[in-house]
């Protein structure tokens, strides 16, 4: 880990993506940027961001609306998997609940919300006010390398925290995995 002026930066964070996620229709939160969900699972992927230049940047494949996961404008049990592929660290806190709330309602019994996130820690340093994560990403496709980068400001998280807050609205927790700053939270509506 090394730490410049403003930035708190993790390096060389390793995520791998397996062909793991069954079902027709996948709702994927935050799909702009690389896109990866979208990527890997093509004409499945329904992407949603509320920024309409990130999902013209994600890869093509995926049915892309412009929509926020506050407020998801599908019906109930809509979709046989939801993913969050390190989009909740954008999305602040006091909103996380009634992100969690959407996912829900629009899975299908038994279907599985999957989230993959960081470890952020307690903002104790004032001056290292952006947090950064360095990810080499493999998928079946292609090994990507980016960053992800959100203000730390209250944004502490760890896999803890999503586990109860996921089991606290009802979801079954299936699997859950951490390496290094890295975790993965399988959990079934
Ligand atoms: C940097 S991307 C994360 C990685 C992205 N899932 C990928 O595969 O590259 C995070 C995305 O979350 C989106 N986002 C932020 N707040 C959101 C919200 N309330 N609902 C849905 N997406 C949101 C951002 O616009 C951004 O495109």
């Amino acid at each position: 880990m090394s730490q410049n002026e403003k930035m708190y930066v993790i390096e060389n964070q390793q995520v791998s993506i397996e062909p793991e996620i069954s079902g027709d229709r996948i709702l994927d939160i935050g799909g702009g940027g690389e896109g990866v969900i979208g990527l890997c699972y093509k004409k499945k992927v329904i992407a949603i961001d509320p920024r309409k230049d990130e999902l013209e940047e994600a890869p093509d494949g995926p049915l892309k609306i412009v929509m926020n996961a506050r407020e998801l404008s599908f019906l109930e049990n809509s979709f046989d998997a939801v993913t969050s592929f390190f989009t909740l660290m954008y999305i602040n806190k006091i909103d996380h609940k009634k992100v969690f709330n959407e996912i829900y309602r629009v899975l299908k019994k038994d279907g599985q919300f999957i989230l993959w996130d960081t470890v952020i820690p307690k903002n104790d340093e004032v001056l290292k006010d952006i947090f950064v994560i360095q990810l080499e990403i493999k998928t079946p496709i292609k090994q990507i390398k980016t960053g992800y980068g959100v203000s730390k400001k209250d944004a502490e998280q760890n896999m803890d925290y999503f586990v109860n807050l996921g089991e606290h609205i009802g979801f079954k927790v299936m699997k859950k995995e951490q390496q290094d700053q890295v975790f993965k939270i399988i959990f079934r509506k």
